[in-house]
């Protein structure tokens, strides 16, 4: 499998899982060789537990999935106590994705991380979470806190630091700026899209909070068009994500300007995707002729 560098980190495969859609490794273990994975960037942890919000969660659409999990997590205590030690263990680079509410919630959970010694090779910083009212989406609509944020995480951390968009928003360039200035390593793009579906026989929302995040190949071409009007105004590299399903999906990320991907719902369809369209990737690239798929990059030609 041809490897990645990405700042100092070298990825064994362009393609990541994304966060909360593989849980903390552990879970397809079972079914997958979980080394094999580019990296996997794990569920949201906040400063302290949250129970999440109430079921209905999840519900099927055309081509994709709504969710309202409400950043359900155990909290970086335990974290750092019952997720960290297997993480450390296998051989796959992770990603620690951080949620809150306030910027002392982010630096304490990083700086938690931080102390806790783990082996993991970055932070991605949830600044877009739909869901709930405390899930840092007053961040991600903002230039200037998504860079006051990044500056004040920035000071903890010589690990990669990741600010994850919002497509909620009127200009993602904006904020993509924002992180850059306040000195992010990368920006990973795009989180997902506000949605609603109800069932007519009930008449009733098909999700609790009413509201939910839209994943899956419906949202495509939206994360595309993001990753791309990113790429035309920041320096940093790029993490493409939205609905990914093949290595076709991946080679369009890459020519609108995406540094590595990710693989988020269609994980649940397929737990070894991530494995799979890697490997499609490397042959791709040995029939084109490629040192790697980096060589595309932002090469997106215009009529
Ligand atoms: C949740 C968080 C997200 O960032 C997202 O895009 C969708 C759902 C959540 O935990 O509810």
């Amino acid at each position: 499998m041809s490897s990645v560098k990405f700042g100092n980190v070298e990825f064994a495969s362009p393609i990541l899982v994304a966060s909360g859609t593989y849980g903390y490794g552990h879970e397809t273990a079972s079914m997958v060789d979980v080394n094999k994975i580019g990296g996997i960037v794990t569920k949201s942890v906040t400063r302290h537990p949250r129970e999440g919000n109430p079921p209905p969660r999840i519900a099927e659409t055309a081509s994709g999935m709504l969710n309202s999990i409400g950043l359900a997590n155990v909290g970086v205590d335990e974290y750092c106590k019952t997720k960290l030690p297997y993480l450390n263990e296998i051989d796959t680079k992770i990603i620690i994705n951080i949620a809150g509410t306030a910027i002392e919630d982010y630096v304490e959970t990083l700086q938690i991380l931080e102390a806790a010694g783990g082996n993991h090779v970055g932070y991605e910083i949830n600044i877009s979470c739909p869901n709930v009212k405390e899930g840092g989406m007053s961040f991600g609509v903002s230039a200037q806190m998504t860079e006051s944020l990044t500056t004040e995480l920035r000071k903890c951390t010589s690990k990669l630091l990741v600010m994850k968009l919002s497509p909620n928003v009127t200009s993602i360039e904006d904020i993509a700026q924002g992180a850059e200035n306040g000195g992010a390593d990368a920006v990973s793009a795009i989180n997902t899209l506000v949605g609603m579906g109800i069932d007519i026989n009930t008449r009733k929302v098909k999700i609790h909070t009413t509201f939910g995040g839209l994943s899956g190949p419906a949202i495509k071409p939206v994360a595309l068009a993001n990753v791309h009007k990113i790429f035309k105004v920041v320096n940093i590299p790029i993490i493409g994500l939205g609905g990914i399903s093949s290595t076709e999906d991946v080679i369009e990320f890459v020519l609108a300007g995406a540094d590595l991907v990710q693989i988020g719902t269609l994980n649940y369809r397929e737990p070894g995707i991530a494995i799979r369209l890697a490997d499609e990737l490397d042959q791709y690239c040995q029939n084109n002729k490629l040192t790697s798929i980096h060589d595309l990059k932002g090469l997106v030609e215009y009529h």
